[in-house]
């Protein structure tokens, strides 16, 4: 099976799926986030598959989710067909997913990171939910899942300047398990990847379910509720100003 976005192989127990779209630095549009629905939906159901990795490439794991496909939505529609809502797939799965991260994750790029069960950085990686400069908010779980990592504070001064984080104030915050030098990202990834798919299967998968109990209590309303208000956003000339603004390569004027 080829996909236009996605390169995926399978290394011994493990699924691999390199974020493939170089010439957007891996920005996720909607067939992006369903080609890696399809491919997680496979790895769920092959018996073989005891982990999963997610990357991206040297530069970028994701910087962000389309702003040229976002710019020109509106609200009614995005309510409609519950834009994001397939993203939030992706934390459903019962396989453990990790994220190995260099160069940019931003914006629905860290989102999707975040998704997953743990990010190993490399040490050129950079974190950020800079919706803001664009006159939107995150809606992937990113307020939901970055405040519950770093706290208060640290989430609110990144959520509301939009400024990005390196490698080495993710891991002190925790946001990422371990950092690596970027020559050896993927190969500490997928010897990390390796060890848990030699483990129990059922252990691993019990794991995972106790572990995601322990905030699940009022995510899925946060997450509703963020995901309705991303959407609400679209609404605004804001959002036209600051994804116009960008693909037009200009500073945005927003209003008040
Ligand atoms: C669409 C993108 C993109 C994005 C980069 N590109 N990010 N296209 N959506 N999120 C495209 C650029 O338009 C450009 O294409 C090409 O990728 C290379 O990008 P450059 O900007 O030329 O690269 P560079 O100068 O190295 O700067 C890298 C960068 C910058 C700092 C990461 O690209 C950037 O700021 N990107 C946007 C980051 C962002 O705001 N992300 C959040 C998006 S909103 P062309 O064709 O012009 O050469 C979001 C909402 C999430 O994610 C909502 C829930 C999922």
């Amino acid at each position: 099976m080829t996909y236009q976005t996605l390169l995926v192989e399978q290394a011994g127990a493990v699924g691999l799926v390199t974020l493939n779209r170089p010439e957007a630095l891996n920005a996720i549009n909607t067939q992006l986030i369903d080609e890696l629905n399809q491919v997680l939906d496979g790895f769920e159901r092959d018996a073989a598959i005891g982990c999963v990795l997610i990357t991206g490439s040297a530069k970028a794991f994701a910087a962000g989710a389309d702003v040229k496909e976002m710019a020109p939505l509106c609200f009614p529609g995005t309510y409609l067909d519950d834009f994001l809502g397939r993203w939030d797939r992706v934390a459903q799965r019962r396989k453990p997913i990790i994220a190995a991260v260099a160069g940019h994750a931003l914006g629905g790029g860290f989102e999707l990171a975040l998704m997953c069960d743990f990010i190993i950085a490399a040490d050129t990686a950079r974190f950020g939910l800079p919706e803001v400069k664009l006159g939107v908010i995150p809606g992937a779980g990113g307020v939901q899942r970055l405040t519950r990592l770093v706290g208060r504070a640290k989430a609110m001064e990144m959520l509301l300047s939009g400024r990005s984080m390196d490698a080495t104030e993710a891991e002190r915050c925790g946001v990422v398990a371990r950092v690596v030098p970027a020559a050896e990202l993927l190969e500490e990834a997928m010897d990390s990847a390796s060890r848990i798919a030699g483990q129990s299967r059922t252990a691993v998968m019990m794991l995972k379910e106790c572990v995601n109990r322990v905030d699940d209590g009022s995510l899925g309303e946060g997450l509703r509720f963020e995901r309705r208000m991303f959407q609400a956003v679209f609404a605004t000339p804001d959002q036209k100003e600051g994804m116009g603004a960008f693909i037009e390569k200009r500073k945005p004027v927003f209003g008040r």
